[in-house]
């Protein structure tokens, strides 16, 4: 049987976990670190996909992790399950309209996720509602250079990059200030550092 990336609605779990499992991971762990997660801590996980981040979560906090598509999950829930990772919940909801109520997280992590969604900025909105002010949310993703050059071969080759799921033209700085988010930190993860790891406060 012939995989392809978007069987399902979006990614062949199996095959997007040998594609972009180890290869993005230390960008998951960088992520997971600059959440700066407390012992009690609410924490949300958008995009969750098959819950490759989950076992980094401290035992101490709650997480609840989101994917819109069944088959992620269904994979996701079996690592989970496998791994023992009782304090994560996984559950159906859409990153653009998010079934929690205003202030209920103190940390958001969305991993990989905001190239992928139609609307980012409705995302990243939804993100901001449901953090309490005073919390982090973390924004693991690949964002348009700020090198001129570099930002004219990405615009050129989002058009491909959308056919196997993503955009690689995503602009960070307009998006996080129509969201309202404030830039605390951003570092340069993987190799080669092109994604980047983006702590934001949520004022
Ligand atoms: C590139 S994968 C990232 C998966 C995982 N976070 C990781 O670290 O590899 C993007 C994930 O976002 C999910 N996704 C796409 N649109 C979504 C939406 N509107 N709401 C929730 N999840 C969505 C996809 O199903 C997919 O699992």
């Amino acid at each position: 049987m012939a995989l392809s990336l978007h069987e399902h609605g979006y990614y062949h779990p199996t095959v997007y976990d040998l594609i972009f499992g180890a290869p993005l991971h230390p960008g998951r762990v960088a992520a997971v670190a600059a959440l700066g997660i407390g012992p009690g801590d609410q924490v949300l996980e958008v995009g969750t996909g098959t819950a490759l981040t989950a076992a980094l979560y401290p035992r101490a906090c709650r997480v609840t992790a989101v994917d819109l598509s069944a088959s992620m999950l269904r994979r996701a829930k079996a690592r989970v399950v496998r791994r023992g990772l009782t304090h994560v919940r996984l559950l159906a909801s859409d990153a653009t309209h998010l079934t929690f109520a205003d202030a209920s997280f103190d940390r958001v992590l969305a991993p990989y996720v905001i190239s992928v969604v139609p609307d980012p900025l409705q995302a990243l909105r939804e993100m901001r509602r449901v953090c309490r002010p005073g919390g982090r949310i973390v924004i693991l993703n690949h964002f348009r250079s700020a090198r001129p050059l570099m930002a004219d071969v990405e615009r050129a080759l989002s058009p491909l990059t959308r056919h196997i799921g993503f955009r690689a033209d995503v602009d960070l700085p307009p998006l996080l200030e129509a969201a309202g988010l404030r830039t605390v930190r951003i570092q340069k993860v993987n190799w080669p550092p092109i994604w980047s790891a983006v702590t934001c406060a949520r004022d």
